[in-house]
């Protein structure tokens, strides 16, 4: 009996050091201990040999040890990669894989997105600024001097009050950044978020997104402004939508345009969405005002230059036929998950 207790031990030491590198090494210790003809069935034929008084006690030892080289041989089996030859053997391939859930951009990511590439294939680079501006960037730098009835337009929140900080009413805060810097030629477009102090509704709101157009060199001239937002514009809704441009009046460029195009939803015949006139007004352009370049040091003598500044909600109205600028922020899954596969 002593024999005996103490051969279990050894092998109890044995089955707890014993590793499996892969499936025939655990099969190996399975026939060793659990076989047939293996050490468990032996040690349990070894029960004829004990003394009555003992039995009871050596069957409580003999379970115990079976159970552990059970759960051995379990372990060593779970404890094999996925991709042990067993397991693949026993996969069945043409069950349909678990689906991830796809995330969706927001439609006005996807429209500014678009907008910076196809900017970019003209070499535009991307500038950003802050969001809170001071008044020199928002306004005074962009001849929009303290009490300019312009400003009445672009009322906005301010953060404080001498000085003035403010949350920017448009992106040509950028222009000022980066005209300030003095290195020329410049051919940037800076996207971002504006602000201004607008009651919400379906038409307004306080706050949206711009993108803004910069080129200064020399020579660049109203042709080149032109023919710029002509191959945006194709590239953005087609080549048979057509563009044309109406006077209009910024205190930083001069001569200042709005720019329309033919309405994408009636090619021009006239609906409610371009209010019956054929036209749909996209953006706001024109050359940079030869003061505004001297605010930056740059020589309007030598040097030229054409800014221009759309709204994204309005390009995204035009492109996903969205009506109600609230829609976009409210966050409804049920509106955003429209866009999933719109990369
Ligand atoms: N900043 C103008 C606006 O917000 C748009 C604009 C930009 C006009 C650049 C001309 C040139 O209305």
């Amino acid at each position: 009996m002593l024999q005996v207790a103490q051969l279990i031990e050894n092998y109890r030491k044995d089955i707890e050091a014993y590793e499996a590198a892969n499936a025939q090494e655990a099969e190996a210790f399975r026939i060793k201990y659990l076989g047939s003809k293996g050490i468990v069935k032996a040690m349990m034929g070894e029960m004829k040999n004990v003394e009555n008084d003992q039995k009871r006690y050596f069957g409580v030892v003999l379970n115990e040890f079976k159970k552990l080289a059970e759960e051995k041989y379990e372990s060593l089996k779970n404890g094999l990669s996925n991709v042990s030859e067993t397991s693949t053997a026993n996969m069945d391939w043409s069950l349909p894989g678990d689906t991830l859930p796809v995330g969706t951009r927001h439609p006005l990511s996807i429209v500014r997105n678009r907008i910076v590439s196809i900017f970019k294939q003209l070499a535009f680079a991307v500038a950003e600024g802050p969001e809170i501006e001071d008044d020199w960037h928002n306004f005074t730098s962009l001849n929009l001097p303290e009490f300019h009835p312009a400003r009445d337009m672009q009322d906005t929140f301010y953060v404080h009050k001498n000085p003035d900080w403010l949350l920017r009413t448009h992106t040509s805060s950028v222009q000022a950044r980066v005209l300030e810097k003095g290195k020329l030629p410049v051919r940037i477009i800076c996207p971002g978020r504006v602000y201004r102090n607008e009651t919400i509704s379906a038409r307004a709101h306080c706050f949206f997104h711009q993108v803004e157009g910069l080129y200064v060199d020399e020579q660049v001239s109203f042709a080149d402004l032109k023919q710029t937002l002509y191959f945006f514009v194709q590239e953005m809704f087609g080549k048979d939508v057509t563009i044309r441009f109406r006077p209009s009046y910024f205190p930083f460029t001069e001569p200042s345009a709005e720019m329309d195009i033919s309405c994408t939803v009636c090619g021009g015949s006239g609906c409610s969405l371009c209010k019956h006139t054929g036209w749909v007004e996209i953006l706001g352009c024109g050359m940079v005002h030869p003061s505004m370049l001297e605010n930056f040091k740059i020589d309007p003598n030598k040097y030229s230059g054409f800014a221009f500044g759309m709204g994204i909600e309005r390009i995204c109205q035009l492109k996903y036929r969205i009506n109600d600028l609230r829609l976009y922020s409210q966050n409804d899954i049920r509106f955003l998950r429209q866009f999933t596969s719109a990369l």
